[in-house]
């Protein structure tokens, strides 16, 4: 098992990130469940099926106890709103859990993004723990301590920082995941290693995620959240360095909420993986990386079968357009994060509209 410590300065605290096979069954090793009031475990409909039963005994028995709450919500993106939110306050409020419970978000991105934030406004503030069952909660989602919900149609519109107590990746909850759903977290992997650590990017991309074995898959995991650790310690809340992490989301944001109005809508990964490649070309026409980095990279997320381009009946105008029309709250141009070499990222750089219109003209060529 690999544990990875990650500082949490504002709180002058730290929380850890345990990644392993089999691990769950041992929570009370890792965390001192005797205080805590009762527990109340968040977890969507998919993943009850298969893990619900298996984490409420654990807590069971280790409390010595039955009481343990549940609450199971619809699974999907579709269901990160305010609406869930409230029916787990009042579910809350209902079953009397006090501000010493602790809240167990069990669950992919969907559960532990809106699990953290019910747990981090309900009373002001209750404890919780994310048991991440997807690869894109483990390298991603759950570690970071942004937690929050859509607002309709306004990706991750509402939401606070709120660091949780521990996070537990037991590579066993992704045997059940489906192939693409497993495929598109590995976007959030490559991206770690393109902008921090080239020695890993060439590590990372020899087979795709779907062909590696348990410990490839943890070795990747668990260096993919030391990158996402370092960076957040160093930048909590986004002032700087964590900008880094938005590379391939500028562009990967505007085709994954393009593609929601088709019939082939794009998971979050997959629009990041294109949106990579349209992100590593701007860094190769604004002369930041040379064509050969370039096709390394695009034959990368190529390789791991990661899509490459957005095949989808658009313009060049549209997606642009989307983008500025998307990006308009924020004040004078677009800050770009890209590459400045492979491992190496650089972030708030301006970039010229027309090496813009030409990297989105390329991603949507066939
Ligand atoms: N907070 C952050 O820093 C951060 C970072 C990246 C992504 N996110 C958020 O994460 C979400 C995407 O995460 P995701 O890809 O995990 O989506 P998800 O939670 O919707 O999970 C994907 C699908 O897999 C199912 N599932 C989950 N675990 C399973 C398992 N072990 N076996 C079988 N099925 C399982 C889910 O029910 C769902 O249908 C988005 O809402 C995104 O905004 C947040
Ligand atoms: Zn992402």
């Amino acid at each position: 098992m690999h544990s990875i410590d990650i500082l949490v300065p504002s709180h002058k605290s730290k929380y850890s990130v345990l990644v392993g096979t089999d691990i769950i069954g041992q929570i009370s090793k890792f965390i001192d469940l005797s205080g805590y009031s009762s527990v109340y475990i968040i977890t969507d409909s998919n993943v009850a099926r298969y893990y619900l039963d298996t984490v409420k005994d654990v807590f069971a028995h280790e409390l010595h106890r039955k009481d343990i709450h549940t609450y199971i919500f619809q699974a999907g993106e579709q269901h990160k709103q305010l609406g869930t939110v409230e029916a787990i306050y009042h579910d809350l409020a209902e079953k009397r859990i006090d501000r010493k419970a602790l809240i167990v978000n069990l669950g992919g991105g969907v559960v532990t993004d809106l699990g953290g934030f019910a747990a981090a406004t309900f009373l002001r503030g209750i404890a919780c723990i994310n048991i991440s069952t997807t690869l894109e909660g483990m390298v991603d989602a759950s570690v970071g301590g942004k937690t929050g919900v859509n607002l309709g149609i306004l990706k991750n519109y509402v939401g606070v920082f709120a660091q949780p107590k521990l996070v537990i990746a037991d590579s066993n909850t992704l045997k059940t995941l489906p192939d693409r759903v497993l495929l598109q977290g590995y976007a959030e992997v490559i991206k770690h290693a393109l902008i921090a650590d080239k020695r890993f990017f060439e590590e990372s991309i020899k087979i795709s995620p779907l062909k590696m074995d348990d410990d490839m898959l943890l070795q990747a995991i668990t260096r993919s959240i030391e990158i996402k650790a370092q960076i957040v310690q160093e930048d909590e809340t986004e002032k700087a360095a964590r900008k880094l992490l938005n590379f391939g989301h500028t562009i990967g944001h505007v085709i994954e909420s393009l593609s929601m109005n088709t019939d082939k809508p794009l998971y979050h990964g997959e629009a990041v993986a294109i949106g990579m490649v349209a992100e590593s070309y701007i860094s190769y026409l604004t002369g930041m990386i040379d064509e050969n980095e370039f096709e390394t990279i695009e034959n990368a997320v190529r390789n791991v079968q990661l899509p490459i381009r957005y095949i989808a009946k658009t313009t060049v105008k549209k997606v642009f357009e989307k983008l500025v029309t998307d990006k308009k709250t924020e004040s004078g141009n677009i800050k770009w994060s890209l590459l400045m070499g492979i491992g190496v990222g650089e972030f708030n750089v301006a970039v010229d509209d027309k090496f813009v219109r030409e990297a989105i003209e390329y991603i949507l060529a066939p």
